[in-house]
């Protein structure tokens, strides 16, 4: 009899150019915990300077993606078998909503409701921005959907000007929802 080598479950982490990105490091290690396999879908600003990239290449072992693939390029990362939008910004939660697929982490995102898998969201946005009515439709649009979101998170400094934590496992919770 041959052995048969298990697939581990693939997991798309898409990265929005909010502050808290730097962090995110703790989000692709505690999936692998999971039995995750991680990778990586950035936005184009959030590859500017938001978090270390070459430490997460490192750590999933495979390049990040950002740009589109051109037409004759093999897909880099398998199907996903569920997606997490940690942290997720203003601007990329309501172009979601709104069905635009102009990065490739927006493609990603629009497609996926469609192929039925989970998708938790981590939105890191500021008090300010999350009164606009977009914002808010455009939650309870996504959420229609079936994407299951995490609880706000400002990421205001505290009194003691400290940033209070971001849950990260708390996506991954999301999904393990069933
Ligand atoms: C240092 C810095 C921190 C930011 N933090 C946030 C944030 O926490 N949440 C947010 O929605 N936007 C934040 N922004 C603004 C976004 O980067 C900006 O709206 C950008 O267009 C988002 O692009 P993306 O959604 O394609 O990643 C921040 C910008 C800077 C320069």
């Amino acid at each position: 009899m041959t052995a048969q080598t298990a697939r581990k479950p693939f997991l798309y982490v898409v990265v929005c150019a909010a502050g808290i990105a730097a962090e995110v490091g703790e989000l692709i290690a505690a999936a692998q915990e999971r039995g995750w396999e991680v990778g990586v879908i950035a936005t184009p600003v959030a590859m500017n300077g938001f978090f270390d990239t070459a430490a997460v290449e490192a750590r999933t072992g495979r390049p990040i993606r950002s740009a589109w693939r051109t037409p004759g390029e093999p897909r880099p990362f398998p199907a996903p078998d569920a997606v997490v939008v940690a942290p997720a910004t203003f601007n990329t939660v309501n172009k979601w909503a709104a069905g635009i697929a102009d990065t490739l982490a927006l493609g990603t995102l629009c497609e996926a409701a469609g192929l039925g898998v989970p998708i938790a969201v981590l939105p890191c946005v500021a008090d300010a921005l999350a009164a606009h009515p977009a914002y808010r439709a455009a939650l309870e649009r996504l959420g229609g959907m079936g994407v299951r979101f995490g609880e706000p998170y400002s990421g205001e400094p505290q009194p003691d000007d400290a940033r209070p934590e971001f849950a990260w496992r708390r996506a991954l919770d999301l999904l393990e929802r069933g």
